[in-house]
């Protein structure tokens, strides 16, 4: 194992394997995969539908645990942590953004964003209503924040979950397939202001995407097929 990897990295990831069992059969959706992530980058793992980017974003998350290897946040191994800590990772660490936006219809663009703040396991001191809304401004929703999400177009749900992803101000954001229900243009609109924001809070960004075009936006790019990776390069060119 690269130390040095895992003491710089934000989030590393070892001989990772997934098996999901289907009937009789196995079905390993990843065959062993490794990386290391730099800390405040723009991050692609990109790939064909089926490649496994779900299943990987997911064991990146601590939404789901891998059947071999480990995955490291910030040096530790989330194998090490019990369920309160990574409920505690979930809410304080790790920000999520869906293809389907995942917005709750009966609340504002602002009641949305402040969503997050409002539940967990711990007590917490009053949400700060100013990052509220700078978070709002940031993606250009301050016109919109006392409307419901079926007024907005799906590129305006989007950047509410944007903001709401951040407000927790995790240190990484992940996105699954952000752009999926998005025209193009909308799509890549909404990729560069992930990129704006991740480089003004310095969060580390990781989102999946089966469309070339906004994987050439990235850093970092992991292209995984089939379960394994076949490129793992930097926007330098360097070739990991
Ligand atoms: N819950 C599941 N049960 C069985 N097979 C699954 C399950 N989830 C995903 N798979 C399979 O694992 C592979 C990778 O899926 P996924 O991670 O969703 O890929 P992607 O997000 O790149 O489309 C696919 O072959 C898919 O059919
Ligand atoms: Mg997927």
């Amino acid at each position: 194992m690269n130390r040095n990897g895992l003491e710089k990295a934000v989030v590393s990831v070892r001989g990772v394997k997934k098996m999901y069992p289907l009937g009789k059969t196995e079905v390993w959706a990843l065959r062993g995969i490794d990386f290391d992530l730099s800390r405040g980058d723009f991050i692609s793992i990109a790939g064909p539908s089926g490649s496994g980017k779900t299943t990987l974003l997911n064991l990146l998350g601590c939404l789901d645990t891998p059947t071999e290897g480990e995955v490291f946040l910030e040096g530790v191994s989330t194998r090490s942590l019990g369920d309160d800590q990574i409920t505690d990772l979930r809410h304080q660490v790790i920000g999520f953004i869906f293809q389907s936006f995942n917005l709750i219809p009966v609340l504002s663009v602002r009641e949305n964003v402040e969503f997050p703040l409002l539940i967990g396991t711990r007590r917490r001191p009053a949400p700060d209503q100013q990052w509220i809304d700078h978070l709002i401004e940031a993606v250009g929703l301050s016109d919109w924040r006392l409307h419901k999400p079926n007024e907005l177009s799906g590129g305006q749900r989007q950047r509410v979950a944007i903001a709401r992803s951040l407000v927790n101000r995790p240190r990484i954001v992940i996105a699954d397939e952000p752009t999926a229900n998005l025209d193009s243009k909308t799509g890549e609109a909404i990729i560069d202001l992930m990129k704006r924001i991740s480089h003004e809070l310095g969060t580390t960004f990781i989102f999946s995407t089966h469309d070339q075009r906004i994987v050439d936006v990235a850093d970092h790019v992991i292209r995984i097929l089939d379960g394994v990776v076949v490129e793992n390069s930097l926007a330098s060119g360097v070739m990991l």
